[in-house]
């Protein structure tokens, strides 16, 4: 079998499980339902802040209320990756030939994604409503990684974000203390994006494999780059000045607490374990993966 045809018969797979298996938000979820008083928006150990002086500090009300802004800012980080990757997808499906499964099948992930983004936007709504934009750094490096980036890129980025989502919604949807929109749209997301994250390794596979020596190093410090900006927009000032904190000094604290550099690097095990076993994490750029607090 071709490379080719197998890339069929992958993208043929996941259209049919789309068509049996995908959910409408608008519907799926009940946005009309009360946030549940007191209720943590992820669990109080996975909070950027546990463990250190600054947590200490705050009552549990501000505690669930940090939770919730944190979950708020996930989803914000969310939205921001989501809109750099239906662009790659388009420009994906722009050269291909569109009667094929796969480019059908990225069209058919394009629009998942569409209702993700919504379904984003909605649970920050309702989470307080506070708007949230990405970090100036985070806006100007997605622009140009959206515009130029090639398939290796688009979908090493696709399987950091997805995998690290993945990590933090599995506990998320699990986790019935925590408040029940915020679990049911992680259970949405980690459903659909399952089958996005097999899309994403087929494409990476032969994409990386027609790089050589010059490109591939190339590609392992945009990507590191692309990572610890990804992993850095976890949290958000906002969030902590919902709490009454100084963001920096909150940052600070949360940059250097080894509880979450460990929630870190357990969410994004998967993808960092998958990246180093291909060759997609090695050489000096390791020293970013590092400083995003995903690498020991
Ligand atoms: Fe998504
Ligand atoms: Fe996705």
């Amino acid at each position: 079998m071709t490379a080719n045809t197998e890339s069929e018969r992958v993208a043929e797979r996941l259209q049919r499980s789309s068509a049996r298996h995908s959910y409408d938000p608008d519907v799926d979820v009940d946005w009309q339902a009360p946030l549940v008083d007191g209720a943590y928006g992820k669990a109080p150990e996975r909070c950027s802040l546990y463990g250190t002086a600054l947590w200490d500090r705050l009552d549990d009300g501000q505690r669930a209320e940090l939770s919730r802004q944190e979950a708020a800012a996930a989803a914000a980080s969310g939205i921001w990756f989501e809109l750099i990757l239906m662009q790659g997808l388009v420009r994906h499906v722009y050269n291909s030939d569109p009667t094929t499964h796969n480019a059908q099948y990225a069209l058919t992930e394009i629009a998942d994604e569409c209702r993700h983004s919504t379904m984003f936007a909605r649970s920050i709504e309702k989470s307080g409503g506070v708007v949230r934009r990405p970090s100036r750094t985070a806006h100007r490096s997605g622009k140009i990684f959206g515009a130029v980036c090639g398939p290796a890129l688009l979908f090493a980025g696709a399987i950091y974000v997805e995998e690290l989502a993945d990590g933090m919604q599995r506990e998320m949807m699990r986790d019935d203390s925590l408040q029940p929109m915020i679990r049911m749209i992680s259970r949405i997301h980690v459903i659909e994006e399952a089958r996005h994250i097999s899309f994403a390794k087929d494409e990476l596979g032969r994409a990386w494999a027609r790089h050589g020596r010059v490109g591939r190093e190339l590609i392992r410090w945009a990507i590191a780059g692309m990572a610890y900006v990804a992993t850095s927009e976890l949290l958000h000032p906002k969030a902590y000045t919902s709490v009454g904190l100084d963001p920096r000094e909150a940052r600070q604290a949360a940059t250097a607490n080894p509880h979450w550099r460990r929630t870190k690097a357990a969410w994004a095990a998967k993808a960092v374990d998958y990246f180093t076993e291909i060759g997609l994490i090695g050489g000096p750029s390791r020293r970013l993966w590092r400083r995003a607090g995903v690498l020991d």
